[in-house]
């Protein structure tokens, strides 16, 4: 049985309590603590409540109610504990919004993904569950981040990810400080691109995971800052900017029409 925890109790990392939350249910889960602000900013009146690690916490104001945004950090671990602690606060809604690699030659830099399931390249989500169990986000909060693009006319592709706990051999790359890349991972990409994977990231299969583990909705929504079919690097700062406007308004819309489900 979940725990019931006083209203009170601040939680050891992310440094907020259920009354910091003012019933909040549903969260928005940059990577960056950088982009805490310029996202509650874009949803509406916002103030922060709190800078805890990696957790840069702000609750928007939306009428009558509350959404939190608040970083995660790098990678699955931090993602874990931020969900484990969120839940024990009432949070039941769950959405990454981050930045990824695009490896199918169809998606331009500056689209978006959202993503509906993931491939479990990370370790943090065999700690929740088995391998055999799959990563896969919520039906009704991914139909409505698509549905939101659609309606923008923003480019948008719905697809699978594959989450890796590394920025460059899990997601084979060749431009690391030694150049080096295990045979375990020799090859991966192609074969990613075979099975029709749309994006790397490392976030998102932790947080699928971790979510359905424990009866969580949970959502991810990315920006292409790199295009792996032309170059290993990311892209320039104007097209993080491109991306970071598009899923601004992108949630900003889905919230404000799916306002009942939060
Ligand atoms: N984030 C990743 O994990 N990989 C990329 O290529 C870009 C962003």
């Amino acid at each position: 049985m979940p725990k019931e925890r006083d209203v009170d109790t601040v939680q050891y990392h992310i440094g907020l309590s259920k009354v910091d939350l003012e019933d909040a249910t549903l969260a928005l889960l940059p990577g960056d603590p950088g982009r805490v602000e310029t996202l509650a900013e874009a949803l509406g009146d916002y103030r922060l409540i709190g800078f805890h690690r990696e957790y840069k916490s702000a609750l928007v104001s939306l009428g009558a109610a509350r959404v939190l945004v608040m970083s995660t950090g790098m990678g699955g671990p931090s993602v874990a504990i931020g969900v484990e602690e969120l839940a024990r606060l009432g949070v039941r809604n769950l959405i990454r919004v981050g930045t990824t690699g695009a490896i199918q030659p169809f998606v331009a830099l500056g689209d978006l993904i959202v993503n509906e399931a993931a491939v479990r390249l990370d370790g943090t989500s065999t700690h929740y569950a088995p391998l055999e169990f799959p990563a896969v986000a919520d039906h009704a909060l991914t139909s409505a981040l698509v549905e939101a693009a659609h309606q923008l006319a923003i480019p948008c592709h719905l697809g699978i990810a594959a989450s890796s706990d590394t920025f460059w051999p899990g997601q084979e790359r060749y431009d690391s400080y030694t150049g080096y890349v295990p045979r375990r991972w020799r090859g991966s990409m192609a074969e990613w691109q075979a099975l029709g994977v749309l994006n790397y990231e490392m976030e998102t299969a932790a947080l699928f995971t971790v979510a359905r583990a424990m009866k969580l909705r949970a959502a991810s929504i990315c920006g292409v800052v790199a295009q792996r079919t032309e170059a290993e690097h990311v892209a320039s700062r104007g097209i993080y900017a491109l991306a970071e406007q598009r899923f601004h308004l992108v949630l900003r819309t889905m919230i404000r029409t799916q306002t009942e489900q939060f």
